[in-house]
Formats: structure tokens, sequence, C-alpha cells
């Protein structure tokens, strides 16, 4: 009996993924309003039977209903793994552990990752090289190592009769809804956000994969989260400038407040900058979503952070945001500390320490007694120009 819709996105090349709409949290780091999904494809030739990335755990049963819609795990001869992270390698292991003839095949540290993370004996892996190509039947499998997206083992799979480029997370985004790329209105909005939390960091691994596959002849994107792209050249587009760390006049301002001094210096600020024509998405930490920040991050040419002082320091939350523009590293280059206190200084000198190896250049700096005065606004204005004129030098 048939239960589960196993959609063709190319001649025998079936969908066997998952939906996790009700997941709301990846990597405890992520949030994830609309859920995810984890994509797997088989790929059926001729001769033999591929399938391309399986999984997240507790989907294995679900994931064996879909693949016997169309084949049966017993018939598969290789398992690829693009990427070894375990929401699609986990059930690689039940793959193998019910088919005995079937090959890992996977980079060389691919091979090391799957010894690792999920037990795979030596004598189940096959590790490919770079372009190397692996025939089914009238379908040919080309593997393209591209290291570090955003783990070093990653690699993409491409099949030539048909141009679908299998990515794993590179091109991927986090929905559970719609299936292909043009059913779903704010699919920019989505990879960008997901660009942000996972690939910004690797900006320049993803620069160099993108020049690895500038010439093939892809018709079709099928990533390991989200939408089949099938109007690829969209998400290419995006992604070209993303890895590029182009930047448009837009200024992210993140802040914590207490008792309010802190949001009326950032709003200040806000408003002179919205006056020149700048774009300010403006998030208070307190309920901001953090995947909303990185999504800001990835094209904000200049970064705002303000805070009040706790104990000497930074508020937490703001010293959580300064550490995740340190390690998810946007291409922002200006950036202002606004910051307040009631009896005892400390904040300004802590983000200072906590901003500095960014790289980002601070043209301007203030640390407020209480409510910011009259003579404290004016200072928030000046710098605020300074700021903009540098935003709108488009460098
Ligand atoms: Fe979707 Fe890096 O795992």
């Amino acid at each position: 009996m048939s239960t589960h819709f196993v959609p063709e996105i190319a001649g025998g090349v079936h969908y066997v993924g998952v939906r996790d709409p009700d997941r709301r949290m990846f990597d405890a780091l992520v949030p994830l309003p609309q859920g995810t999904t984890y994509n797997s494809y088989l790929v059926k030739g001729e001769e033999k039977t591929a399938l391309i990335d399986t999984v997240n755990p507790g989907f294995e049963a679900e994931f064996d209903e879909r693949i016997s819609e169309v084949s049966s795990v017993d018939d598969i001869d290789y398992v690829i793994m693009n990427h070894a992270e375990p929401d699609h390698a986990t059930a690689i292991s039940y793959v193998l552990g019910k088919n005995s003839k079937a090959k890992l095949l996977v980079t060389k540290r691919g091979a090391d990752a799957a010894k690792l993370y999920f037990g795979i004996p030596e004598d189940r892996i096959r590790v490919i090289t770079d372009e190397e190509t692996v025939d089914l039947g009238g379908k040919t499998l080309r593997f393209i190592v591209a290291p570090m997206l955003h783990w070093p083992e990653t690699m993409f799979t491409y099949l030539e009769e048909d141009g679908v480029l299998f990515s794993c997370d590179f091109f991927g985004l986090h929905t559970a809804y719609g299936f292909y790329d043009d059913q779903i209105p704010d699919m920019i909005q989505y990879a960008q956000r997901y660009f942000g939390e996972i690939m910004m960091p690797y900006k320049s691994m993803g620069k160099r994969a993108l020049d690895k596959i500038r010439d093939l002849d892809i018709k079709v994107i099928a990533p390991s989260h989200g939408p089949i792209h099938r109007n690829p050249e969209r998400i290419r587009g995006v992604y070209e400038k993303w890895t590029a760390g182009e930047t448009i006049d837009k200024v992210i301002v993140v802040y914590a407040t207490m008792w309010g001094s802190t949001e009326k210096m950032v709003k200040q600020l806000a408003a002179v900058l919205e006056g020149r024509g700048i774009d300010v998405p403006l998030y208070n930490l307190e309920h901001a979503d953090i995947g909303e920040i990185a999504k800001d991050l990835v094209d904000a040419r200049g970064i705002v952070l303000g805070t009040p002082t706790v104990v000497g320091r930074m508020h937490p939350l703001a010293v959580y945001a300064a550490h995740l523009v340190s390690i998810l590293r946007p291409p922002a280059k200006y950036g202002v500390v606004l910051t307040s206190y009631g009896w005892g200084k400390g904040a300004l000198s802590h983000a200072s320490d906590m901003l500095g190896p960014t790289g980002l250049e601070v043209v301007g700096a203030l640390e407020v007694n209480g409510p910011p005065s009259q003579d404290d606004y004016s200072e928030i204005r000046a710098i605020s120009q300074i700021l903009a004129d540098k935003v709108l030098s488009g460098k």
C-alpha cells in the first residue's frame, strides 16, 4: 500500500526525504520558525541505485517507507554522504545495517567522520576523489569536493545527464513548507537567514565552491534542507553576492536595555540614519529572533551595539550578540557602540574588548550616565552622521 508521495524531481530521481515542521531549534542555536526538512534523494540507473544523504535521528522508519515507494533499502548500491552532520548522516547506519552490499561513498575527511560519529566499518567505505564519477547505468554521478561548507568533509554530487546538483547544506533553507523554490514567497529571505546562520563564517570557501560549479549546466539544485530550486539562477545569484561579502546601505542595530536609556540612544541614532536613507533593522535582544539578526548581518554595512552596564560589564544579552558577530564573521565594516550606566562604568571597555578582534572600524562610541542628556543626544547625532557618511560611501 502506498502511504507516501515521493516526487520524481528528474527522470529516475525521487525525493525520499522527510519533513519536520514541529522542530523549533537547531544546534541549540538556530531558531526554526517554520521547522525544516531533511532531504534525501534516490537515483535509479539502469544497473545501480544510489541514495544521496539520509535523514535526522528518529525518522528512520518513515525514511524506509518512503524509499520502499520506489525501490527498497535492499536494492541500494551506493549511499552518498555529502556531509556528515547527523541531520543528514545518522540514518546511514540504518541503511547499511539493513543492506549488507551497499558502499558508503565519501570524501577522505568524510570517511574519518563516518567512523567517528556513526561507527561505519572501514570495509563499507569507499573514499572518492575530486571529480571522480560513478556510472549507475545511464546516470553518471560526479563528485565535487567542496570543503568547509560548513564542516570539513563536505562535497557536492552532480548528476550529469539531468543537470541536478545535490548540494546538501549549501543553497539550503529551513522551512518545512513548499516543495519547489517558487512556491515560497519569502524564499530569498529564508535563504539569507540560513546563509547568515550557517554559511557566513565560511564565505571564502563558499565562493570557492561556486567557482568550481560555475561551468556546470545546472538545471536543478537539490539541497538537503528546504525547497528544491528548479530556478537555480535565483539562489546562485544571491549566493554570489553573499559569498563575496557584498553589503548594502544598511546598519543593523542590536541592543539590550534595562530602564530605557540605551533604547533612547539607539533609537536616536536609528532616526538619523533613516533620515539619510539607510535601512536600519532594530533588534531589542530581550525578544529578538537570532535568525533574523543573522539574516541582516549578511549584507549590513554597519553594526551598532547598544548595552547598559551590568556589574561593570556589558549586559549578558549584548555579550551574546557581540559573540555572535565575532563567530559569524559578517562583512560589515563600520561599528558604533552606545552604552549607559547608573553608578559604575564598564560596558564600553568590555564592548571594545569583544569587538576589537572582529576588525570592525568603530567610528563612534559613547558611554552615558543615566538617561541621555541634550548634550548626549547631540553627540549621538554627530556619531550617527559620521556613521551615515561611512555607510553611504559604499565602501
Ligand atoms: Fe544540515 Fe550541517 O547539517
